[in-house]
């Protein structure tokens, strides 16, 4: 019997189209003599769609025809079993049994643990980090406080939201000049380099912090990085054990990636129509990067610490910031599911996208069994003991 994988992707996040390409790269390397590929899709309005139409790039160029020919649904637990319902329709109909299920979103709204607590609480098993490890890998400044306290190196920043802003912008604004120019001004909580700035003087950093203000209402100011290298690692495992992937090197076209370096490159690859062929990116990409052995193992060894560190499993990959002229390495961020899942970062360690996919959903299975072996709820009498309440209850019970 072929397992029965659930592919979730697409979500109402800036990230929305990138998951998309991301999640069709992924099933067209799916085993199909192993696996049943069951596209889940989110649209952004939220509306969950399924149907084998949805493995298909093309079809999301034409919203309409996909509203019209997908089906609705939303994913239930009856008896031992989990299900594709259809929503829609006379009869709320099942369409498909699933067994485990591959979340590739990416940003806001889905990466970010909401997707992972829906199916917690469901309890079908799934591919990747936790709630907790997922909403800290999203947020900017929570994982600086986890790093700091683990001695994991990161950069000097200060945060605020922005209602600290609206009352004493004077005050922030010392603050982050505190840290000394260049600067780089985030919100705390988006991704794809969206919102950012990089400083370089006084006159510019009001406009960077009202820009940051329009996306999130948490922001950070960080000590910008110079002479910069970005190094990423992809790390595979769990708590109890982790590999690391090939060290790739990234290149960008100013001081800092942008949305356009990351998913257009060149600007050849306009909407989703051409898939890249490397992975996520056609910015230029150097694997391995072009670090000494000693940094190398610096940066294998951190990877580990920080997937650790914030409670992550399955696949992530983490972004690495370097000074070249003093050598001095830190992280940047994780990103716990990455593009393309950084199978390119594999494929030069020797696994193929489908062996990794395997081993993903293997690892799976594996920690839903022994997290499953763990007491979560015990038989107590605590009801019938519990009269009292009850009485209270009265008029509520009707
Ligand atoms: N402290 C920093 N110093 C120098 N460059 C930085 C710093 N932080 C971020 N960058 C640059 O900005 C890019 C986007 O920042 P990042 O924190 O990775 O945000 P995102 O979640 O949007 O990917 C990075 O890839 C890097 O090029
Ligand atoms: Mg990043």
């Amino acid at each position: 019997m072929k397992l029965k994988v659930g592919v979730i992707f697409g979500g109402e996040t800036v990230e929305h189209e990138v998951s998309i390409i991301s999640a069709v790269q992924a099933m067209e390397h799916m085993n199909e003599d192993k696996y049943d590929i069951i596209p889940i899709y989110i649209s952004k309005d939220r509306i969950w769609y399924t149907g084998k139409m949805l493995m298909d790039i093309d079809v999301y160029r034409h919203f309409d025809d996909l509203k019209k020919y997908a089906k609705q649904c939303t994913l239930i637990k009856k008896d031992d079993s989990f299900y594709l319902q259809r929503t829609t329709g006379l009869f709320r109909r099942t369409i498909t049994e699933l067994d485990v299920v591959l979340p590739i979103v990416h940003g806001n709204n889905v990466e970010d643990g909401t997707l992972a607590g829906l199916l917690d609480s469901i309890g079908i098993p799934y591919v990747g980090s936790n709630v907790l490890g997922s909403a800290l890998g999203q947020d900017k400044v929570v994982m600086k406080q986890v790093f700091k306290d683990m001695n994991i190196p990161i950069v000097d920043y200060t945060w605020f939201y922005d209602s600290d802003y609206a009352e004493t912008p004077d005050d922030i604004v010392n603050r982050i000049e505190a840290l000394g120019y260049p600067i780089i001004i985030k919100p705390a909580k988006l991704g794809s380099s969206v919102g950012i700035t990089y400083v370089k003087e006084a006159k510019d950093l009001r406009e960077a912090i009202e820009e940051a203000i329009q996306y999130d209402n948490k922001i950070i100011a960080e000590k910008a990085v110079e002479n910069l290298v970005e190094v990423n690692c992809s790390v595979l495992g769990n708590y109890a054990y982790q590999q690391t992937s090939a060290i790739e090197e990234v290149k960008g076209k100013t001081d800092f990636l942008t949305y356009q370096d990351k998913y257009l490159g060149n600007g050849k690859t306009k909407g989703v129509k051409k898939m890249p062929s490397k992975g996520m990116v056609s910015a230029s990409r150097i694997i391995p990067a072009r670090i000494d052995t000693g940094m190398e193992e610096e940066i294998r060894e951190i990877a580990c610490e920080a997937f650790r560190a914030l409670n992550l499993s399955g696949l992530c990959r983490i972004d690495f910031l370097i000074d070249s002229s003093t050598k001095r390495v830190y992280i940047n961020e994780p990103n716990t599911i990455p593009g393309s899942l950084a199978f390119y970062l594999w494929e030069p360690v020797g696994k193929s996208y489908s062996e990794l996919l395997d081993e993903l959903i293997t690892l799976a299975i594996k920690d839903y069994k022994a997290r499953h072996k763990k007491v979560y709820s015990f038989e107590t009498n605590i009801l019938n003991g519990y009269s009292g309440g009850l009485k209270g209850m009265k008029g509520k019970l009707k």
